[in-house]
């Protein structure tokens, strides 16, 4: 190192230079860069920083400014400010064209990277951000690593090397098992930062202060208080412009082995002996280990499917596609605190609306003291976690009917978020997690263990389904095995196929929407 740079850097703090890969996407437009800019009116940033894009479009630093001024006006939280905060901002920004594939791109992206480290190569702080298409990150991991830019220098004041990688993380078990190897050949673990926007919700947060922040809840929180939990992720949009990757997905792959299995182990985790990155991720593994497995003849009445009447009309779908974009799945968690207490999971697309919430029902009154009539039998309790797109909770219980007799209703003690803390106080997923990236806190990303045994839970799933649509395609001799429920279309603006309620109906339950009240 010159020796002027030397003394650069021994005044000043290093650079962080955060290298995002599909710079021109669709992701980089719509969250990264308003995460980031947010970040910036805020001054969370470090003090020094840059942001390199990386893509193959044709863009100069200009061009590429613009075209992400444009996502920032649309979608960042605080998009509401003077042409000063933007062009502060955008001072930081940088385009670095180039092909994925091409060591020339590494090349030249090393050299940039130099120059923003005042000639000191190893001392800044290097976030790589990999937002292009999954087929692309092995590529790009291995150039990285061929480029030498996977390292910190060996003195001891030389910067961090990160990656942030974003889902999906393989399509199955052994692609991810692949992919995890892949990126160990480049960087180690303590370095790979996998991505799942859910933890980031404030929401999603929420769930461990609630149970480990209170005493109160804590001690009917298993299977001799909890008679089922259930989890919805419904969406109002469909497969817009996805179609291409979402028609090899389907809703199992797409937010089954990410989103719906990291709510259930915040709800089913054990107290962390302390709440740092290990013992947090330690205690969401235990969870996943004790999901029974789903053997291949529980899956037709464990599991139900459907896919919206318009989908295979969708651009980028396959005729005749059997990709379901509705599911709804029932799981056990084998241990002591869960055991024989269901986790009813559903997510689909193009429903009636956005509504992310989680509901942990209780057992009904031991003894039934007010069992006249109807009005006053009491229902069960339950607590709802409102994930989005409201964002607070419910907890219902019975009162007394004011008058005579003893009737009683379901009455609920809300709390809002926004009523509390204000509507632009809740931070977009993006703006923290990127924050506890750039921040060395890997807590709410996703160990390489925990992908895995994801897969191993959705895996045999997919697995039924896949080879009923095989059997389905050959059926013109009439042969058809029941490996899977069949296949429902729904109507949009549903709540998904009948048989989502067939599932809870088996044992006399049924779906609640309680954030929601369309
Ligand atoms: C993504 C899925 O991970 O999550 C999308 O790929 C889905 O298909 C999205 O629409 C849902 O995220 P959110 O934050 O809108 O609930």
């Amino acid at each position: 190192m010159p020796e002027s740079a030397q003394l650069v850097n021994l005044q000043i703090p290093p650079r962080t230079t955060i290298v995002i890969f599909g710079a021109s996407g669709d992701l980089t437009q719509r969250k990264l860069i308003p995460a980031l800019y947010t970040l910036d009116v805020e001054g969370r940033l470090p003090e020094r920083y840059a942001i390199i894009g990386v893509a193959r479009s044709e863009f100069d630093d200009e061009s590429f400014r613009a075209h992400l001024r444009e996502g920032v006006v649309a979608h960042a939280r605080l998009a509401n400010q003077d042409a000063a905060a933007w062009e502060h901002f955008a001072g930081h920004l940088h385009y670095c064209q180039g092909a994925y594939d091409d060591p020339a791109t590494y090349a030249a992206l090393a050299r940039q990277m130099a120059e923003l480290d005042d000639a000191c190569e190893t001392c800044g702080n290097h976030l790589f951000y990999l937002a292009t298409p999954p087929q692309l990150y092995p590529v790009i991991v291995a150039h990285l690593g061929a480029a030498g830019l996977n390292r910190k220098g060996a003195n001891t004041n030389d910067g961090f090397v990160r990656i942030i990688i974003e889902k999906p993380f393989g399509h199955d078990l052994a692609s991810a098992r692949a992919l995890n190897a892949q990126i160990h050949d480049v960087f180690d673990e303590n370095q790979v930062y996998r991505i799942d926007h859910y933890l980031g919700k404030e929401t999603v947060q929420n769930i461990m202060v609630f149970r480990f922040g209170n005493a109160i809840f804590e001690p009917v929180w298993n299977r001799n208080y909890v008679d089922h939990v259930q989890i919805t992720v419904a969406e109002e949009v469909g497969v817009g412009q996805r179609a291409g990757y979402y028609d090899t997905a389907g809703v199992l792959r797409d937010v089954f082995q990410n989103h719906l299995l990291q709510l259930m182990t915040l709800i089913a985790i054990e107290p962390p002996a302390a709440f740092n990155a290990k013992f947090l991720r330690d205690e969401k593994v235990k969870v996943l280990q004790a999901v029974r497995p789903m053997r291949p003849e529980e899956v037709p009445l464990a599991t139900a499917r459907g896919q919206y009447r318009t989908y295979r009309d969708e651009p980028g779908v396959r005729p005749g596609s059997a990709t379901a974009t509705f599911a709804a799945v029932r799981l056990y968690v084998d241990n002591w605190r869960w055991q024989g207490v269901p986790f009813y999971l559903r997510s689909g697309k193009l429903l009636a609306s956005k509504a992310t919430e989680i509901t942990v029902q209780f057992k009904g009154v031991p003894h039934k003291l007010f069992q006249e009539s109807e009005a006053s039998s009491p229902h069960a309790n339950f607590i709802t976690f409102c994930i989005q797109p409201e964002e607070g909770m419910h907890l219902r219980f019975e009162t007394k009917v004011p008058g005579a007799g003893m009737r009683l209703r379901s009455v609920e003690m809300d709390f809002q978020f926004g009523e509390e803390f204000g509507q632009t106080a809740l931070p977009e997923a993006y703006e923290r997690l990127l924050l506890d990236a750039l921040n060395g806190d890997a807590s709410l990303f996703a160990r390489a263990d925990e992908i895995e045994l994801s897969w191993q839970i959705i895996d045999p799933i997919q697995m039924a389904w896949d080879a009923s649509n095989t059997d389905l395609s050959v059926a013109a001799g009439g042969w058809r095995t029941e490996t899977a429920p069949a296949l429902e279309f729904y109507e949009k603006g549903s709540w998904g196929p009948p048989g989502a309620d067939r599932l809870l109906a088996q044992h006399g339950r049924h779906w609640r929407l309680t954030c929601h009240k369309k």
